[in-house]
């Protein structure tokens, strides 16, 4: 059995937290994109509402084979308080039962713990335990400091325990 760390970022703050872990931790790395166009501020508008109201969307990969993973790290950027519409399409896709599961939610200020509540609801009802939770604020961080801020979190809340 191995770790996976699969992520959705649009600007690449999670992007650079899933890097990060994923190079200290040694896991796999999945990125989840989301099709649909959210480029502009009407697309902004839409991507909170969508978030706001977990509407689904159509992703690349469009489902992820987890049967020979134990642990399974899930990244996304905070939305509307809420997790991403990519990362909640894919959630709801995977069979979960008897994963460990590592939840994280980049943000601006705040909401990112909302985010990582929804989505614990999420996985629990699919079949799995949720093994650590953490949020990292990205407001005026480079992706090389939201990158350190990864490293210490990684540390800190000693992530490699976990690791399959
Ligand atoms: C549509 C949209 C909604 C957002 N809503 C929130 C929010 O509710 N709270 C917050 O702190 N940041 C919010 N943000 C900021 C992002 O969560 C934050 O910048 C995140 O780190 C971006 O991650 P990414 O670079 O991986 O896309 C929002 C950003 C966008 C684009």
């Amino acid at each position: 059995m191995k770790t996976v760390i699969i992520y959705f970022s649009e600007s690449g703050k999670t992007k650079a937290v899933a890097k990060t872990l994923s190079k200290n931790l040694d896991t796999d790395l999945i990125e989840v994109r989301d099709l649909k166009n959210r480029n502009g501020f009407v697309g902004k508008v839409f991507s909170s509402i969508d978030a706001f109201r977990e509407s689904k969307t159509n992703t690349v990969p469009s489902r992820v084979d987890l049967q020979n993973y134990g642990l399974i790290y899930f990244g996304t950027p905070t939305w509307a308080g809420n997790a991403t519409p990519a990362i909640i399409t894919i959630i709801d896709k995977c069979d979960l039962r008897g994963k460990d599961i590592v939840l994280f939610a980049t943000m601006n200020s705040s909401g990112g713990r909302s985010a990582i509540n929804r989505m614990k609801e999420k996985v629990e009802s699919r079949g799995a335990r949720v093994v650590e939770t953490f949020t990292i604020k990205t407001k005026d961080k480079s992706v090389e400091k939201v990158g350190e801020d990864s490293e210490n979190i990684a540390k800190l809340l000693d992530l490699s325990l976990y690791n399959y």
